[in-house]
């Protein structure tokens, strides 16, 4: 196969697109598909501070050495989420990086703060997943917050974005479905959150990392059963490989056609928010959800110490 742009041997085939490209002219096809991504969903703009949230894999430390290319004003976030040996080396990988590439991180460390995974894994009796999950979005909203910073961006890609929509749709999810998108506008204490990779595949953002030499961390969370939405994952590979493009119009159909009818829907509904006395994150209730969990675990850590003496 020849390069779309050169005509050289192509090293990446992309039947979505009815095109391959050479190792030179993919990152330039990557950039204008990030490019379109943030001027037709007015992400932010040049004059704004983005913060972008680096796990240390290929999604978002791509999305970042893109943004940096592209001129845009981005610090990098990276949770320390304090799980034995695997927070270290992902830990790592993304100072080593910004490091690298003259960037500035902030990390923060929730081992520091009173509450690493390793203790909710422990201590809640909930799928560890789930409330880590909660936790990074509530540190990344709040650390933005508390920054001043424009916009939130995270790494998420087409088929993470896919695999949300489909799961929701399963369960015909209509608060979820009302407010999935690539852009998130501020609200209520909740920054403006943003997905600039929305419109390139996993495979597309792997091989951007790769022709760029990044070093990632790709070894997976050892709390979870393996990559999240995994069954959907697999079946959209199926379906985009009998009809290459099906996962774009699934997402774009429904950001064009589908979302605006379950926004209505969701508008009445709702309970007014007020900043948590103790952390000032949005919250229906006097203390957030994460501050209470907090709480909970520092009690059940302090009640099983008394009990080992
Ligand atoms: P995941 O939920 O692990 O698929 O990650 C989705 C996105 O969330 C990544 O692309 C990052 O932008 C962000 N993210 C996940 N984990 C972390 C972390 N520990 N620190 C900072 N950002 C993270
Ligand atoms: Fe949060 Fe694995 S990354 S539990
Ligand atoms: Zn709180």
């Amino acid at each position: 196969m020849k390069c779309s742009r050169c005509k050289k041997l192509a090293c990446v085939a992309l039947p979505s697109h009815h095109a391959g490209f050479c190792p030179e002219c993919f990152p330039l096809f990557f950039t204008r598909q990030v490019e379109t991504a943030i001027r037709r969903e007015k992400m932010f703009t040049k004059d704004e501070r983005i913060l972008v949230a680096l796990s240390g894999g290929k999604d978002s430390l791509g999305l970042m050495l893109e943004l940096k290319l592209q001129g845009y004003d981005v610090t990098g976030l990276h949770i320390d989420l304090g799980i034995p040996d695997s927070s270290y080396k992902a830990r790592k990988k993304v100072e080593n990086f910004c490091d690298a590439q003259d960037l500035k991180l902030d990390v923060f460390e929730m081992e520091k703060w009173g509450l690493p995974v390793c203790d909710i894994k422990e201590h809640v009796d909930r799928p560890v997943c789930a409330v880590c999950g909660k936790m990074k979005r509530h540190h990344f909203n709040r650390i933005a917050r508390e920054g001043g910073y424009d916009a939130l961006a995270t790494g998420h890609n087409l088929d993470d974005e896919v695999a949300r929509l489909f799961a929701n749709t399963l369960r015909w999810d209509t608060a979820y479905l009302s407010d999935q998108g690539p852009v998130l506008p501020a609200a209520d204490g909740f920054v403006r959150k943003v997905k600039p990779l929305f419109r390139l595949t996993e495979f597309e953002t792997a091989n951007y990392a790769f022709l760029k030499g990044i070093e990632i961390h790709s070894d997976p969370c050892p709390y979870s059963s393996g990559a999240s939405f995994t069954n959907h994952k697999e079946l959209w590979g199926e379906l985009e490989y009998r009809s290459p493009g099906q996962k774009f119009q699934f997402y774009q159909g429904f950001l064009q056609r589908g979302k605006q009818a379950f926004a209505n829907l969701e508008k009445e509904i709702g309970a007014e928010l007020k900043p948590c006395k103790e952390c000032g994150s949005p919250t229906s209730v006097g203390r957030c959800s994460i501050c209470r969990i907090k709480e909970s675990v520092a009690t059940k850590k302090a009640a099983a110490t008394v009990e080992g003496l």
